[in-house]
């Protein structure tokens, strides 16, 4: 149950680091799933957002004898993509949280996207707590499943332990480097002035608990005023999906507020605001994540911070990756569907379409965001004339195939992880107009050059 006496909200804790830190695998170990083996080409592309409930960190945790209270419902955990032409997902991934995980590999040291996540919580004055992780691969490490780390440590040989002290004395020269004292966790004095390291491994285990119970701690400690439920609700929108039973629905992550069935929300959609009628509030399972299919709980009423399906009528055109706004009974309609229209403005201001361009199809404000900062780099360089989130349509098409008389290679939709249905693609072919598909982004453009010769060199 979400009730709690005292009235606090859950941490909403974001993971960042550089790409094959292990980001995902550690969310994968403390839920014991599998999402990063179904992840195409292994790379986290969206956000995705999972609900620790306390009774299972009190498990896992259990070792560590923790007699501090937990005192939060539970933990909020948003995955973040680590490829580089992700920053923006990264950034509103980091812009929602409470208290951040910071993944290095203890193999590599901290690397480009490490100092980018770092100067990302910088700007925001997060919190965060390092996971030094995959100790796992230190060599003559003896596996030591799920066991805190000092546990773990006391197993291992001289050798590793030198290892360790010699990559760890790395890390946090590296760290200093970057302006920034870090020590091991348990050595640290000063928490505040000094961020936490806790090794970790997300293949076997061992740290995991300890990162746990430091998050938990170190939110409830530090954050009480933040951590208490306001009656605005904030909500982000993460992804706009057609689910079975329920037409589109739209995957939320409320951040503060409670959210009743049949409120009012206005969310921003590709053609305007759009005012709808809360139909029903979903979750998965706990430890469930929620971009993976699944059965779903209903629920009449909901605190924040959770990650929620949301079905009503007329989402078809949201638009993921903006906010998601309350209409109370005392506010202007007109006012609140100004603000809904807010994200999607920023990012057609900052594109700057060209006459001469590609069509470029996302499935989330987020990733389309991330494919046209990606297309502008020096080197890719594409033009784009238009663009749209959510699947190719037959008037998509139309419109691009006008480009065939202007420069026909850019007669072309680059699709990015949305659908494309089989009518829409004849259509295509039928007007001579190419739609290249992919959900990996530097692949997609990969087969835009090959068909284009690298046009741009
Ligand atoms: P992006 O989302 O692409 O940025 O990557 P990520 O940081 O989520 O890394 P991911 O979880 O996809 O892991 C990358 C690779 O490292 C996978 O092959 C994992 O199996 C491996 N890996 C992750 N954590 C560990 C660890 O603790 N030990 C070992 N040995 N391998 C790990
Ligand atoms: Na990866
Ligand atoms: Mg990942």
């Amino acid at each position: 149950s979400q009730d709690v006496s005292n009235g606090l909200r859950s941490p909403i804790c974001c993971i960042l680091g550089h790409v094959d830190s292990g980001k995902t695998k550690l969310l994968d170990c403390i839920r014991s799933t599998k999402v990063q083996e179904g992840e195409a080409g292994g790379i986290t592309q969206q956000i995705g957002a999972t609900f620790f409930p306390v009774q299972n960190i009190r498990k896992r945790t259990k070792e560590l004898k923790a007699d501090a209270k937990l005192n939060v419902p539970g933990l909020l955990v948003i995955d973040t993509p680590g490829h580089e032409s992700f920053a923006n997902l990264r950034s509103r991934g980091s812009g929602l949280c409470d208290i951040a995980i910071l993944v290095v590999d203890i193999m590599h040291g901290l690397e480009p996207l490490t100092i980018e996540s770092l100067s990302l919580l910088k700007m925001r004055g997060t919190e965060f707590i390092v996971a030094l992780n995959k100790v796992d691969r230190l060599y003559g490490w003896k596996i030591c499943p799920n066991a805190p780390i000092l546990k773990a440590m006391k197993q291992q040989s001289k050798d590793v332990h030198i290892e360790f002290g010699n990559r760890l004395n790395q890390v946090i020269a590296q760290f200093k480097e970057q302006g920034l004292n870090t020590e091991l966790y348990y050595k640290n004095k000063e928490m505040g002035e000094t961020f936490s390291i806790v090794p970790t491994s997300a293949i076997t285990g061992e740290g995991i608990p300890d990162l746990l119970l430091l998050l938990v701690q170190w939110a409830q400690k530090t954050m009480i005023e933040k951590l208490t439920y306001q009656n605005q609700v904030q909500g982000i929108i993460l992804e706009v999906k057609v689910v079975e039973g329920y037409g589109t629905t739209i995957d939320v992550v409320l951040v503060n507020g409670v959210l009743r069935e049949g409120d009012r929300i206005v969310v921003c959609g590709m053609k305007g605001p759009i005012l709808t009628n809360i139909r029903a509030i979903l979750t998965p399972h706990p430890m469930k994540e929620l971009r993976v299919k699944g059965v779903f709980v209903h629920h009449k009423e909901i605190k924040a911070a959770q990650g929620i399906k949301i079905a009503a009528q007329g989402l078809k055109h949201a638009i993921a990756g903006t906010e998601m706004h309350v209409l109370g009974p005392d506010d202007d309609l007109e006012y609140v569907k100004e603000a809904a229209m807010e994200d999607m403005r920023y990012v057609m201001n900052r594109i700057g379409t060209s006459s001469v361009g590609v069509h470029v199809q996302a499935s989330t404000l987020g990733s389309l965001e991330a494919l046209l900062e990606f297309l502008k780099t020096p080197g890719v360089n594409v033009p784009v004339s238009n663009i749209g989130v959510g699947p190719v349509h037959e008037r998509d098409v139309r419109k691009v195939s006008v480009m065939i008389e202007r420069k026909k290679e850019y007669a072309t939709v680059l699709a990015f992880d949305v659908v494309v249905k089989p009518k829409v693609q004849e259509l295509a072919q039928k007007l001579g107009v190419k739609i290249l598909r992919g959900d990996i982004i530097y692949h997609l453009v990969d087969q835009f050059k090959a068909i284009t010769g690298c046009l741009n060199e």
